[in-house]
């Protein structure tokens, strides 16, 4: 396979550092490795597959000679460079919510439409981190049985909302447990009016709200879905949580088939063959998928797998990933795998 420059952009963030990482767990091939920050992190040395890596200040003229970029430094960031990328050769697989629905980029889950990559023209977005691990989850349901309603709630970490969230929860709890105040200063999200404490507690907004009374994370697992499934019928409604959990968002996810008399083991044997999920399904032995055993690992977990007892082609799934692996970073380089095949 070609070796190819790269460039992660954000390369100091929650999601950057797990870029470097699968870049180079996954053994892609690099010619080389360019980390991208602010500004404020440049000079910053990273050490990681036993190289050193000096972080350098996005500037346009960083992706010269770049073929693949990799962008998770916030909206604005890819809106102020990613063209920029483009113009200068690179393809930009974005991260961020920027162009996600843009008619022509192409929003891709390798293992649900990798099609969607043919005559792209040189960005592609990754999706929502929530959207991401649903979708890999329901594809081989879709396919095999149709899909008509899905009705989702999830119950999402903190890392979700970048490394400083991570401090945010980790002050909380040692302020909660040694009775001092507690400070709250980044969740729901930073530009918000008023923050509240994630310490034991749970905060129903995700993003901030539009005049729908959604959240623009509900939004977008809502539209996102229905784009990479390519289907604008698709009836999808979403109800987003933030939780006190590091790594490893949850989703109780309700869906209607395309068909009544559908088993659960039918489910149980589409989800055991699909690629890039496993099932964790057996009450007997209390066996489900829970967000601290999910870090670290790559696989969307799926468990609790029940048929509606009102509703003919209802089921009811619990779906758990870890959002910076399968979530971003991981999805990411799936999609540059995919590129390069
Ligand atoms: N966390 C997730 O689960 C997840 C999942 C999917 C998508 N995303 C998206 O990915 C993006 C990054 O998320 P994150 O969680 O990694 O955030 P994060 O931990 O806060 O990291 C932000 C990164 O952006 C860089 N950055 C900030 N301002 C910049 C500038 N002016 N120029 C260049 N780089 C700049 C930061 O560099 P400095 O060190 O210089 O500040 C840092 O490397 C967001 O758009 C987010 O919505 C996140």
């Amino acid at each position: 396979m070609k070796k190819v420059n790269v460039a992660i952009v954000g390369a100091t963030g929650a999601v950057g550092t797990k870029i470097l990482e699968k870049l180079l767990e996954r053994d892609f091939p690099v010619q080389s490795i360019k980390l991208l920050a602010s500004k404020r992190s440049a000079g910053t040395e990273i050490t990681a597959g036993g190289h050193n890596y000096i972080v350098e200040e996005t500037v346009p003229e960083s992706f010269d000679g770049i073929d693949i970029a990799f962008f998770s430094a916030g909206g604005s960031i890819s809106e102020k460079f990613a063209h920029e990328a483009v113009k200068r050769g690179a393809v930009v697989i974005d991260n961020t919510s920027a162009f996600r629905m843009t008619e022509q980029i192409p929003l891709v889950v390798p293992e649900v439409n990798a099609d969607a990559l043919n005559g792209h023209a040189g960005i592609i977005s990754n999706p929502n981190c929530s959207t991401i691990q649903m979708v890999t989850a329901l594809q081989p349901i879709r396919e095999k049985l149709g899909l008509n309603r899905i009705i989702v709630s999830t119950y999402q970490a903190v890392s979700g909302a970048g490394s400083e969230a991570i401090d945010e929860l980790e002050n909380q709890s040692n302020q909660f447990t040694k009775r001092s105040e507690i400070k709250a200063e980044i969740l729901p999200s930073a530009s918000a009016e008023r923050h509240y404490p994630i310490a034991f507690n749970a905060i129903p907004q995700i993003d901030s709200f539009d005049s729908s009374g959604y959240t623009l994370e509900e939004l977008k697992m809502m539209n996102e879905t229905k784009k990479i499934f390519g289907d604008p019928e698709l009836s999808v409604s979403a109800t987003c949580v933030r939780l006190p959990v590091v790594t490893g968002h949850s989703e109780s996810v309700y869906i209607e088939v395309g068909q009544d008399g559908v088993t659960v083991k039918e489910l149980h044997d589409l989800l055991t063959n699909a690629p890039g999920v496993v099932v964790q399904d057996d009450p007997s032995k209390q066996l489900y998928p829970m967000p601290l055993f999910a870090e670290g690992k790559d696989e969307v977990f799926v468990g609790r797998i029940r048929k509606d007892p009102e509703h003919p082609a209802g089921f009811h799934l619990w779906i758990v990933s870890d959002n910076l692996l399968k979530g971003a970073a991981l999805n990411s380089v799936q999609i540059a795998e995919t590129l390069l095949t």
